[in-house]
Formats: structure tokens, sequence, C-alpha cells
């Protein structure tokens, strides 16, 4: 195996992490403010389909991944779903969450969205429901019909995503429960530190969606250095530091290999010294939408 002390630059390969990571390491968890426990770290599945979905699934949740991060605007609910209630996992093990879509907003609208999602999923509950986006014409009501989910027992928590700290304290005037999760676009050249502060403040866990930026910045020399250092991945590196600042990030991949890899982020730290250096790649660099365009 090339060691990674051999490997630099653009032309970083990876380590073949595959016998270095405990299989069935449970991921750490949280309790969220509805008292609910929630893994850190998940897995995203924008963008897998069919039985490439459905087997990335089962991969994950043999690994030992518990958290599942879906949608409807994902159209792979099904899939999903099916690939759950196939596992040998227990379904009480394994937290879901999903999103309602943005054309969906409105109090009546949402709760029949969340009932055709539940029956898309073939489940009979959903851990987590989110508001994708903060659509302005609908969000309020939406949140009411969340709230309602919520007290039937039908869903364990409700969030948003995609709030920044002047949408969420309008969310605070009208919200009787308060959002549990937060998932925002998050990584160390997107670090939102005062967004992360504030719902540190508020008790709201802050999620990271695309934690990783999709491969782009792990090129970036000053990450290869650290990753020389710790001999692990940058994706390792990168999904470590949201780690140690407390944010649940929720990679996605459809490859055994990077499940694998990426779970490994649990088993080791970084000094914080490092952590500090990672601060320092912000650059406010966005994949998705700025939310601050949907005030
Ligand atoms: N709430 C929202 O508005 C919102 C928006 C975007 C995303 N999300 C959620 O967040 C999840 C993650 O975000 P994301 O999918 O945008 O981006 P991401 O997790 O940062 O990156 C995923 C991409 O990186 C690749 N990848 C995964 N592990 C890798 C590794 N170890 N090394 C190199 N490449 C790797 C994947 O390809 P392979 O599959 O080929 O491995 C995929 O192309 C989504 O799946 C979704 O659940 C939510």
């Amino acid at each position: 195996m090339q060691s990674v002390a051999e490997i630099s630059g653009a032309d970083f390969v990876y380590l073949n992490v595959m016998n270095r990571i405990p299989l069935n390491d449970i991921p750490a968890s949280i309790t969220l403010n509805t008292g609910v426990s929630m893994p850190m770290l998940g897995l995203g599945v924008y963008d897998m389909h069919g039985r490439e979905a459905e087997q990335a699934l089962l991969d994950a949740l043999e690994i030992g991944y518990r958290l599942i991060d879906t949608a409807e605007m994902y159209h792979n609910e099904e899939e999903i779903g099916r690939a759950i209630n196939r596992s040998a996992v227990p379904r009480s093990e394994i937290f879901l969450t999903t999103k309602l879509n943005n054309t969906e907003h409105g109090f009546e609208k949402a709760l029949k969205a969340f009932d055709k999602s539940l029956k898309t999923l073939q489940q009979d509950y959903i851990d987590l429901y989110l508001i994708h986006w903060p659509v302005k014409k609908g969000r309020k009501d939406s949140w009411a019909a969340l709230e309602k989910l919520y007290g039937e027992g039908r869903v364990r928590a409700i969030g948003v995503a995609n709030y920044n700290e002047v949408l969420l304290k309008e969310l605070k005037q009208y919200a009787s429960i308060a959002p549990a999760v937060n998932q925002v676009e998050f990584s160390p050249w997107l670090y939102q530190k005062e967004l992360l502060n504030y719902c540190k403040a508020n008790q709201i866990q802050l999620q990271a969606y695309s934690p990783i930026t999709r491969g782009l910045k792990f090129n970036d020399s000053r990450l290869i250095e650290l990753c020389k250092k710790y001999e692990k991945t940058p994706a390792q590196l990168v999904l470590r530091w949201h780690l140690e600042h407390g944010v649940s990030p929720i990679p996605k991949s459809s490859k055994k290999e990077r499940l694998l890899e990426n779970f490994g982020a649990q088993s080791f730290s970084l000094a914080d010294d490092d952590i500090q250096i990672m601060d320092g790649f912000n650059e406010n660099f966005r994949i998705c939408d700025d939310p601050a365009d949907w005030q």
C-alpha cells in the first residue's frame, strides 16, 4: 500500500482504508431538544437511485451508519425505504430524515406531503422531518403543520434546512416548538461560525450538508499537509473537523469503500491547533444557493 507520506498535491490518491476502520463502530449520538437521540455522522442520499441507492443503504447500515438523510425532492424515498425494511438492522435503531418539498408548502399541503413521503418510504413514522428550503410563501403555515405532526407522534423531531440566523429568528416569533435541527451547507471552506454559535445557544443541532464539498476542495494544499500529518484522507480530515465542532455531517457516497472511509472519521481526533488551521480555510465557498436570497 502506498504510504500517505508518498502522496501529495493534485495526484492525491486515497489510502486503502478498508482494513483500518473498525466495522460496526456505531456512531456517537447526541440528544436533540426533543429528547430523541440522533447519530452525529450520517449518510446523505442525494443523487442515488434504484438498485445503486438500495445497495448503498444496505452497505451503509452494515458498516454502522444509522442516520439516513433523504428528501421528497431526491425521488428515491421508495428505494431508501425498501432498503431500510430489507436490512437486518431494526427500524428502531435507524434515524430517518426526509424533507418537505418546496412545491408543497402550506398547512394542508404539508400534511399531505408528509403522508405521501411516509407511504413512499413504507414507514410508520419519520425520525426527523425538515422544511427543505425557507420558501417565503408558506413556510410559516408549513411549520404549523410540522408541529401538528410532531404533536401526533408521527415524527420524532422537526426541523429546518437552509435557515440562516435571520430566518431562525423569524421562525422563533411564531413557532410553538423550536426546531431540533438546522441543516445547512457547511464545511471548512464555508465555516459559518456565527450561525453555529447561534444554533448552539438555542439548542438547535447544526447539521452539515455537502460537508466534503463534493470533493471540490480536496486539492487544497493546506488540507493535504494535514492529511500527511494524521495519515488520513481529505474526506476523513474534513468530516472529523465537523465532529470536533459538534456539527453533524451527512456525506453522500454510493461506493462501499468511500462509505467505510467516511465512517472512519469517527476513530481519531484533531489537535486544537489543527482545528484552528482548518477554521482558517473559510472563504464562504458555496455549492448550493445562499439562503439569504430566500429571506
Ligand atoms: N438540505 C439541503 O438543501 C441539502 C442540499 C444538498 C445536500 N443535502 C444532503 O446532504 C448530503 C451530502 O451533500 P452532497 O451530496 O451535496 O455533497 P458531499 O457529501 O459533500 O459530497 C458527495 C460527493 O462526494 C463524493 N464522495 C463521497 N465520499 C467521498 C470520498 N471519501 N472521497 C472522494 N469523494 C467522495 C460522492 O461520490 P460517490 O457517491 O461516487 O462516492 C459525491 O459525488 C446529500 O446527499 C443530501 O442528503 C441537503
